[in-house]
């Protein structure tokens, strides 16, 4: 097992920056997810890792020891691809010996380790099929055999469960969880799935634009959301955010309005914010609830999408718009007037730079990590 220690990482392709200097420290044992949109730089953050990809500056250190100049192979890391880059003419048991095989590791060693492999995948009795024989969700775990038949010091996953359909996504979630529990790996996961980031990680390091916007616990990332591409990338549906005027400014927060918010104080450090600025408040569409709240907002019903125990609203209002996530059982409808309330505790304010002014009144539970099983 191993710890990580990234500095000033940086990678261009020709004149073009594609990692603009990451810094991150990655404990033994730890699971870190990094998550962002497409073309962010996830795949070739994690390739940089895995020695795939040259570093044009910065360092990467595995256990204390630079490795920016060792081949792959000499990194102690396996990889898992999206696509499971099976041999399609060799069964299960030989795509997870065959590494180990060009190593030139003793067989009975080889067979020790696949079969420990397969026990720990229940795949002991897929041994013999071959790659077209068997499922998506069974091919993608004979990819991870292959990767823990190297026992290597860091797992790294490029998007592994994105190929499957969304009950084997569930399923082979939970199962990766077990898998780092039992084997106590450090391990590093991309993803786009932000289900997958808040189930899986220890940690989760949010990217745009090959920059590290925000890096934390799932809670803290969801509760304290540092600036508002965090905050309208964690969570669905997604924060709302709307203009809104500051007209006061003490201590114990700001007083904003807006055409649609009467003057509101909301419990935040104000920071260098000033009285007359514009900020944006953001409320999440589950703090928003039918009927009159400490703060009420009436507007027009547009979309409604009824999920069953909840629903999501699209509430016109002035200024702007706003969605609510409802109880399911609220008889609404589009084009009707609805009232609906939250409590300013529940909103953030960002200031022009976008930056979250610091919330005073933090959920308990922002402080809780991740809840492991028992073993
Ligand atoms: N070999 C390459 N040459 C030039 N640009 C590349 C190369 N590989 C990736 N890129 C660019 O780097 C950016 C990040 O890509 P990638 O790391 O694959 O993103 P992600 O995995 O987050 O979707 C993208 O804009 C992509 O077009
Ligand atoms: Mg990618």
């Amino acid at each position: 097992m191993a710890s990580l220690s990234i500095e000033r990482l940086k990678k261009s392709y020709g004149a073009v920056e594609i990692i603009k200097g990451v810094d991150l420290s990655i404990a033994d044992g730890e699971f870190v997810v990094f998550v962002g949109p497409s073309g962010c730089g996830k795949s070739t953050l994690l390739r940089m890792i895995a020695g795939l990809e040259e570093i044009t500056s910065g360092e990467l250190k595995i256990d204390g020891a630079v490795v920016n100049d060792l081949a792959p192979k000499e990194r102690g890391i396996a990889m898992v691809f999206q696509s499971y880059a099976l041999y399609p003419h060799k069964t299960v048991y030989d795509n997870m010996a065959f590494g180990l095989q060009i190593a030139g590791t003793d067989k009975a060693e080889i067979d020790a380790k696949v079969r420990n492999a397969a026990r720990i995948l229940k795949m002991e009795h897929l041994l013999d099929r071959r790659p077209n024989q068997l499922s998506g969700g069974q091919r993608q775990r004979v990819a991870i055999g292959r990767a823990i038949v190297r026992n290597p010091k860091v797992f790294l996953f490029d998007e592994p469960l994105s190929n499957l359909d969304a009950a084997l996504r569930v399923t082979m979630r939970a199962e990766l969880a077990k898998l780092h529990r039992d084997l106590a790996a450090t391990m590093i996961y991309v993803t786009h799935d932000q289900v997958e980031a808040m189930t899986l990680a220890d940690t989760i390091v949010v990217l745009e634009g090959g920059n590290v916007r925000q890096a934390g616990s799932p809670l803290e990332l969801y509760h304290l959301p540092r600036n508002l591409f965090v905050a309208g990338f964690i969570g669905s549906p997604k924060m709302n955010m709307l203009p809104a005027t500051v007209s006061a400014v003490a201590p114990a927060g700001l007083t904003v309005s807006a055409p649609w918010l009467a003057p509101t104080v909301i419990p935040v450090n104000p920071g260098g914010v000033a009285v007359g600025a514009t900020v944006t408040v953001g409320i999440r569409p589950e703090h928003i609830q039918a009927g009159e709240g400490a703060v009420s907002v009436t507007g027009t019903v547009g979309l409604v999408e009824r999920l069953g125990h909840q629903t999501i609203v699209e509430i016109a209002v002035s200024g702007g718009g706003l969605t609510a996530l409802i109880d399911g059982e609220t008889m609404t409808s589009p084009g009707e007037t609805l009232t609906v309330g939250f409590h300013p505790k529940d909103a953030h304010v960002f200031d022009a730079a976008g930056e979250a002014l610091t919330r005073l009144v933090v959920p308990e539970i922002a402080k809780v990590r991740k809840q492991r099983p028992a073993a």
